[in-house]
């Protein structure tokens, strides 16, 4: 049985029935309206729409950034599957790239040479993809630099990333369009949900048409293109409320916990990922590289018989069957992390936090 959970995340039934009560005798669209500004004011985006996930919200990104069939798409190898997949909904042609080890995320240098290498077959790259792993901001700077030098958009997959910041601004406002997630076992849920941030306005209103079936403002159904029905629901939103709300304790309680996993575990001989001074890192997950010659399946196993749940690191993109077809710019170090990392577990959101020596201790014994 499974006492510690890897990142668990109980129900606030009062919270949630003392928003719905605020909303009682308004239209139920004002709640998501109230959800997407409040994620505005928090955040420090220009504008955002709320969607059923970040997954959904991924596609419009890429929709409304101009992907099309054929098109290629650079993304990041070392990613949760709903980074990159969405570029495939609409044809477009995926191109991974390798992470660098110090943050895990992509990598510019190798991010330069793929776009580089697409361009010089007379291939059009429509979009970079950036994902910011287990909370940790990328490279910004220079992945910015990237997509101003090469007129490509750059979207942010801030899905893990909520409350990161890098020169003092939230991830996801970074680029030209951000994704976030509020599923179940993020730092700040509502129990499934995403988001698109942009500060083009243009934008956020052409994912806003595209996510209710693109229905055209007249009074009957005229539909001009072929949309989607990806608005957020308006129970979803008031539970967004509640976490907005509370969204500085559930945060501050995921940085405590890293920061003795951290602590302990390094002096112990695990690795993490590292971070630059221009970065306020927001942890998501304790995510940590074993060391040498330990096989992480072996100590999930040993975690999991003192019903502790723990997460093998991703699995690169460009070694899961789903995307054979696409092209990768490196590889190694994506394999690397694989090989050698485990997420170790959060627990459960007002349960006691996991005992971070016995963690440990368990791993190293193992
Ligand atoms: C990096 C990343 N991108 C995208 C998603 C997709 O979000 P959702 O589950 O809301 O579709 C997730 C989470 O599941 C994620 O971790």
């Amino acid at each position: 049985m499974i006492n510690v959970p890897l990142s668990y995340n109980e129900i606030d039934a009062d919270a949630l029935a003392r928003i719905l009560k605020s909303f009682a005798g308004r239209h139920h669209e004002e709640i998501v309206k109230e959800f997407e500004n409040q994620l505005s004011r928090k955040t420090g985006a220009s504008h955002a729409l709320a969607v059923q996930s970040g997954t959904a919200a991924m596609h419009l990104a890429l929709q409304v950034a101009g992907v099309k069939s054929g098109d290629v798409v650079i993304a990041p190898t070392f990613a949760y599957v709903a980074t990159i997949s969405p570029a495939t909904y609409l044809g477009a042609r995926l191109v991974l790239v390798d992470s660098e080890l110090e943050t895990w995320n992509m990598d510019p240098s190798l991010t330069k040479e793929a776009i580089n290498g697409e361009l010089s077959k007379g291939n059009r790259v429509a979009a970079i993809v950036v994902v910011h792993n287990y909370g940790m901001p990328a490279r910004m700077e220079e992945l910015v630099t990237l997509s101003k030098e090469f007129n490509v958009p750059l979207i942010e997959d801030a899905a893990e990333s909520f409350g990161s910041q890098y020169n003092g601004r939230w991830t996801g406002t970074l680029g030209d369009l951000g994704v976030f997630s509020f599923n179940s076992n993020k730092s700040v849920t509502a129990f499934g949900g995403g988001a698109l941030v942009s500060s083009r306005n243009e934008w956020v209103n052409h994912a806003r048409y595209l996510s209710s079936h693109a229905r055209s403002e007249v009074p009957y159904y005229l539909h001009e293109v072929v949309g989607y029905n990806y608005r957020m629901s308006p129970l979803t939103a008031a539970y967004g409320l509640v976490q907005l709300e509370n969204s500085v304790s559930a945060l501050e309680r995921r940085r405590d916990l890293y920061h003795s996993y951290h602590q302990l575990g390094e002096s112990l001989g695990l690795n993490f990922q590292r971070n630059s001074p221009n970065v306020d890192f927001q942890p998501w997950l304790a995510a940590c590289l074993l060391p040498d010659g330990m096989d992480p399946a072996l100590v999930l196993e040993r975690l999991g018989q003192e019903g502790m749940e723990g997460r093998r690191l991703w699995k690169p993109m460009h070694t899961q069957p789903a995307f054979k077809k696409s092209t990768i710019v490196g590889g190694q170090a994506s394999e690397l992390l694989f090989a050698r990392g485990l997420c170790l577990p959060a627990g459960s959101s007002s349960g006691y936090p996991p005992q971070v020596s016995r963690v440990i201790d368990l791993i190293l014994n193992s």
